[in-house]
């Protein structure tokens, strides 16, 4: 056979050229491609223009969808579009909250297109309010953030900021401009998954999918005097590791006035309590799979930019993967009942602990490591409650790990009073 000599510049190349074909394959995998059109996009977009408007004359279904959010008006048994006060649906939540402003003002969310007047009418503002709390609430803030930073944005006080907030929730929230690539837009997301060695611009569309949510629909809390907005993620994202965090850099947003404990406010914590092995997660379902199915007018098909409870159209938001609506949405009551159940029982240990832990600190002589233990107990029962208390779904995003929370936090509260108890006990055979 009559070998055929190759000159090494030309294997070389084809080398060169091979793997490059490669490696774009792979970033091309792995990177969300910019979506296609048929048509080239009517007008640039400036770089996070935060005027939904704008965007939505190349992109008017996706527009017109999200201004649907401002009039849904729709209830279901836990969730929905109406503001539905909280604090008169369950009392309970007023001796929990005691001594923070969720125990005057708290409300059921709505669309996103409400985000700013609510925020701005919610009697739990006050002269000291940080800017920070616009932090999920505006379109205005990534450019915001890239103009000042993020630290000399939280700086500032909230009423001073106001004037630069103009628009709610919007495009730039979510979307890189004229790629429309699903973006990381919060900085304190990008730190918190830097903290954790991710760097969400290797994660794939599917993940996109999620994390884009992520940006606001998470735990977080105000550090040190500059109200540095920061999720704590650093040692993972489950409610144990979170609390450790917390623990760890002695965090605490209030003191109960009642039982005195240093207490934790938990933040709709919905990616976290999705993300801790649920079952949709785990087999890659994303947020926007049932929060923002595909839908068609005429021949456009894109999704749906009307984000609300996917009980409202359970056949958009469900059977594009069940073929059984009408079950899954009957197993969605179901898990919903019995988590609220649970809940309830929840708080009723709580409760229970508070008033002991009272009774026992009024009480000249009373024990005091083992109130101090019960106080301890008191913030760790809490704060699990919370964690699903504050997450929207009633548990459905993640059953097993909303009951697994509540009975810890149940055993928790109840090993609150029996100390409380304990500390009073010495006490009151002495004065007999
Ligand atoms: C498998 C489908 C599914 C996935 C995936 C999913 N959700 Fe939900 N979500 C639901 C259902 C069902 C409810 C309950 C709605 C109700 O009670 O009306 C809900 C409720 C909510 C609510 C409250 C809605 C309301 O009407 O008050 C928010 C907010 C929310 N989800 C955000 C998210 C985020 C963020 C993610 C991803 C981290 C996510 N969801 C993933 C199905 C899903
Ligand atoms: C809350 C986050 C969020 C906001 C706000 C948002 N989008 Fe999207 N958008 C998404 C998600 C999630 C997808 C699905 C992307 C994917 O599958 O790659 C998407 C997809 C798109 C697409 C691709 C086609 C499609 O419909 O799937 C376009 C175009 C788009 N959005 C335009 C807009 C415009 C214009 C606005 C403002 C009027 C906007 N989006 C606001 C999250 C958002
Ligand atoms: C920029 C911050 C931000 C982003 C990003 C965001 N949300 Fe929201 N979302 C909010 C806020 C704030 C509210 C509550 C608004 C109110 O009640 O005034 C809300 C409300 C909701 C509701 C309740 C709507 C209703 O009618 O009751 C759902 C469901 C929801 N978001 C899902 C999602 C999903 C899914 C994503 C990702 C595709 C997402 N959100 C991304 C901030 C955000
Ligand atoms: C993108 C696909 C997808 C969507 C959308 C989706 N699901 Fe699922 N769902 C799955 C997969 C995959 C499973 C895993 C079990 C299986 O293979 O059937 C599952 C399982 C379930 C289960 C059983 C849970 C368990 O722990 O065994 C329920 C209940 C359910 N889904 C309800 C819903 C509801 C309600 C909606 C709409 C709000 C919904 N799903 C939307 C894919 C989806």
């Amino acid at each position: 056979m009559k070998k055929i000599s190759i000159p090494p510049l030309v294997i070389t190349l084809i080398i060169v050229v091979l793997s490059g074909l490669v490696v774009g394959l792979l970033l091309y995998i792995n990177n969300q491609p910019a979506p296609t059109r048929g048509v080239s996009p009517l007008v640039i977009i400036d770089a996070m223009e935060p005027d939904s408007e704008k965007w939505g004359i190349n992109f008017p279904n996706q527009y017109s969808a999200l201004l649907k959010t401002k009039s849904n008006d729709i209830r279901t048994s836990f969730g929905g579009s109406q503001k539905v006060d909280k604090l008169a649906v369950d009392p309970m939540l007023v001796d929990l909250f005691a001594g923070y402003a969720f125990s005057k003002a708290y409300d059921e969310d709505r669309g996103h297109l409400w985000a700013l007047e609510d925020v701005r009418e919610t009697l739990r503002l006050n002269d000291t309010t940080p800017a920070t709390c616009y932090s999920c609430k505006s379109s205005n803030n990534p450019s915001l953030w890239a103009e000042m930073g993020m630290a000399a944005y939280d700086a500032m006080k909230f009423s001073e900021m106001t004037p630069k907030i103009t628009q709610p929730i919007g495009c730039a929230n979510c979307h890189e401009a004229n790629t429309m690539r699903l973006i990381v837009t919060n900085p304190a997301l990008e730190e918190a998954l830097l903290a954790q060695g991710k760097d969400w611009k290797t994660f794939t569309r599917q993940e996109m999918r999620s994390v884009v949510c992520a940006n606001c629909h998470v735990e977080y809390y105000f550090k040190g005097d500059g109200k540095y907005l920061t999720l704590p993620w650093a040692g993972g994202t489950t409610i144990e590791e979170i609390e450790k965090y917390y623990d760890d850099v002695a965090f605490t947003d209030w003191t109960h006035p009642d039982s005195g404990a240093a207490m934790i406010k938990m933040q709709h914590p919905d990616f976290e309590l999705f993300s801790a092995g649920s079952t949709h997660y785990n087999a890659g379902v994303s947020c926007a799979d049932c929060h923002m199915p595909y839908t068609r007018d005429g021949a456009a098909k894109f999704s749906n930019h009307d984000v609300k409870s996917p009980l409202i159209d359970p056949s958009a938001s469900c059977g594009t993967c069940h073929t059984d609506v009408e079950y899954v949405v009957g197993r969605v009551g179901v898990i919903q009942q019995q988590v609220n159940t649970t809940m309830l029982n929840t708080e009723r240990a709580i409760v229970d602990a508070i008033k002991a832990i009272k009774l026992a600190g009024e009480q000249p002589g009373a024990d005091s490591a083992l109130l101090e233990e019960a106080r301890r107990l008191h913030r760790s029962a809490q704060l699990r409650w919370d964690f699903l208390a504050a997450e929207n779904s009633m548990g459905f995003h993640n059953p097993e790990e909303a009951l697994r929370i509540l009975a810890t936090a149940t055993d928790y509260a109840r090993q609150a009073q029996t100390k409380a108890v304990q500390a009073m006990a010495p006490v009151s055979t002495a004065s007999k």
